[in-house]
């Protein structure tokens, strides 16, 4: 996909249509991290499949929306379902709603995942917040021709994610009891999970965390300069001297039990923007 201002503007004109006004705050919700959308009051949703240039959900996505409305008083868009470069999308189309939520004029963005352990001192059902990553992916959502349009081509990642939102989430975790272990997140391509020589591997590099999403979405918002926070649910412990056949019945469901925490901390999080 070939991303122009044009689209984008038709995109978010499609969405002011159907009532997503100035929202100040967009939301990506992971794998099993969905019920967020449910503390949204008055809620406007558009599928996927309806918005103009989305990228097209696939069968199992189907359930892919955008939802606008208000939490805690602060108008919000909030992504059920997000795009993953293992199902066929690439980096500009993964990216593409960050862009789109952009153009409607959120002033900063949280990102959950489901992700894998690899710091063996965490434990699933742990929330861990992002404070770098690696990108293995092996690409760039800003390796394209016309990227001058949309702001720098060469993009600082001195602090990707927002060292003052991260502060105020750790106060959060603390003041609620939520324990939020810090670390960094890896990206790789998927969909097939690691071998034990990869896990060895993004041990020795510095992870403590290895996923599927996210990384992208976080190089677009950067471009945007817009401040992001990232919180993954850290769904199954990838031990390579011990590793155990992962069960994605499993990890939705370890998912779904640490999901009130995080909803916790975006909604206290929101509070205090
Ligand atoms: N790798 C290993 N475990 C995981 C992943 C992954 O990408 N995502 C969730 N658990």
């Amino acid at each position: 996909m070939i991303v122009t201002e044009k689209q984008l503007q038709e995109s978010a004109q499609f969405l002011k249509n159907k009532g997503f006004a100035a929202p100040e705050i967009g939301i990506v919700l992971g794998t099993g991290l969905g019920k967020l959308v449910d503390e949204i009051e008055n809620p406007i949703v558009a599928h996927y499949s309806q918005i103009p240039f989305f990228p097209l959900a696939t069968v199992e996505f189907h359930s892919g929306k955008l939802i606008y409305g208000t939490i805690e008083g602060k108008k919000v868009v909030v992504m059920q379902g997000r795009f993953h470069l293992y199902e066929g999308y690439d980096l500009m189309d993964v990216t593409y709603p960050i862009r789109v939520m952009h153009q409607l004029g959120i002033k900063s963005l949280f990102i959950s995942n489901a992700a894998g352990a690899i710091n063996l001192d965490f434990k699933k059902g742990d929330l861990m917040l992002i404070e770098d990553h690696i990108n293995l992916q092996g690409g760039s959502p800003l390796a394209f021709r016309n990227v001058g349009e949309f702001g720098d081509r060469f993009v600082d990642m001195l602090e990707p994610y927002h060292p003052k939102m991260r502060e105020q989430l750790k106060t959060i975790a603390k003041n609620e009891g939520i324990t939020l272990k810090t670390g960094v997140y890896a990206s790789v391509v998927g969909p097939q999970l690691e071998t034990k020589a990869e896990y060895r591997m993004l041990k020795i590099i510095g992870a403590d965390a290895v996923g599927m999403s996210t990384v992208p979405e976080v190089i677009v918002a950067n471009h945007l300069k817009l401040p992001i926070v990232a919180v993954s649910v850290l769904t199954d412990e990838c031990d390579p001297d011990n590793l155990q056949a992962v069960n994605i019945e499993e990890i939705i469901a370890i998912a779904g039990k640490a999901e009130p925490k995080m909803i916790q901390l975006f909604k206290e999080l929101i509070k205090q923007l």
